[in-house]
């Protein structure tokens, strides 16, 4: 069993983010990140914290807009349509779930496609279920480049997501489907979850659930991928795996943590960089 080791390539993607920077500061053009990050949510403030450390351990500018739970939308909107406006900003990113009061999809609709770092915007993910180039989410993406990173190509193989999200399940699917993979989705409907685990030559897993997947779910010699990030009671990060049972019985398996959520910050500086490299074109 190797261990797909995502806190060593996002180091390794992370210095290559470094020196791109360092030569888009040759020319005057310092990236620059704003995240908006509403109300008190611990698990989101930590996510934005990391990122915004990220960020600085790279050379990329970051600005957080902090707001109360209780804000209203408009101002949600207006920060939006201010940071759209703003030629030093190339990345835009809303740290989600929003409060109930606020329509997530219009907040994100807000976001201008070409700062749109996260890939949650309908016409990015449009173009990314058409195969064009657009914004990746960083998470799957993160998991495309650890697998490759390891000379893991999907081509052909049969992959079962579990999790339907858009940030998470439905793009990961859709990067597989993308890579000539098979392709099973399931979700909280499914009526036989193991069923379509025990076939799969790969699962990625991220709902959110401490030991979903168990060893007799793993078929021999599987690669797993788990993108869950629990605290179990005691305060540990955990995924969604059985890490020690299921590790003796796959070929690949990333731990939690360790695994893909270095990643995911890694491939948000990328989309980050990307966005800057555009700043020219974004003028036309
Ligand atoms: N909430 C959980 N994951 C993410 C993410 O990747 N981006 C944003 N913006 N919010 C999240």
């Amino acid at each position: 069993m190797t261990i797909l080791d995502g806190k060593k390539l996002s180091n390794k993607i992370k210095q290559e983010v470094k020196v791109q920077v360092e030569s888009l500061q040759q020319k005057n053009i310092t990236p620059g990140l704003a995240v908006v990050l509403v109300g008190n949510d611990p698990a989101s403030a930590a996510y934005v914290k990391m990122k915004e450390k990220a960020c600085e351990d790279v050379g990329i500018y970051s600005i957080v807009h902090k707001m109360p739970n209780s804000i209203s939308q408009e101002k949600i909107l207006e920060i939006i349509n201010m940071m759209n406006q703003n030629p030093n900003i190339d990345g835009i990113l809303v740290q989600l779930p929003l409060p109930s009061q606020i329509d997530t999809t219009a907040i994100l609709e807000a976001i201008d496609p070409k700062k749109d770092v996260d890939g949650f915007h309908p016409y990015n993910v449009g173009r990314v279920v058409s195969g064009l180039d657009g914004y990746i989410p960083a998470t799957p993406l993160g998991v495309m480049e650890l697998l490759k990173e390891y000379d893991i190509d999907p081509q052909g193989k049969d992959v079962c997501v579990v999790g339907a999200s858009n940030i998470v399940g439905k793009p990961m699917a859709t990067l597989m489907l993308n890579a000539n993979a098979t392709v099973t989705t399931c979700h909280i409907y499914t009526k036989d979850l193991k069923s379509h685990t025990l076939k799969a030559d790969i699962i990625c897993v991220g709902v959110g659930k401490i030991d979903l997947i168990t060893e007799d779910m793993v078929k021999e010699g599987a690669i797993v991928v788990d993108i869950g990030i629990n605290r179990t009671d005691d305060g540990k990060l955990t995924g969604d795996v059985s890490f020690d049972t299921v590790s003796s019985k796959c070929s690949y398996i990333t731990p939690v943590p360790g695994g893909v959520g270095p990643m995911t910050i890694a491939c948000l500086l990328q989309n980050t960089v990307k966005s800057a490299n555009n700043r020219e074109i974004k003028k036309v």
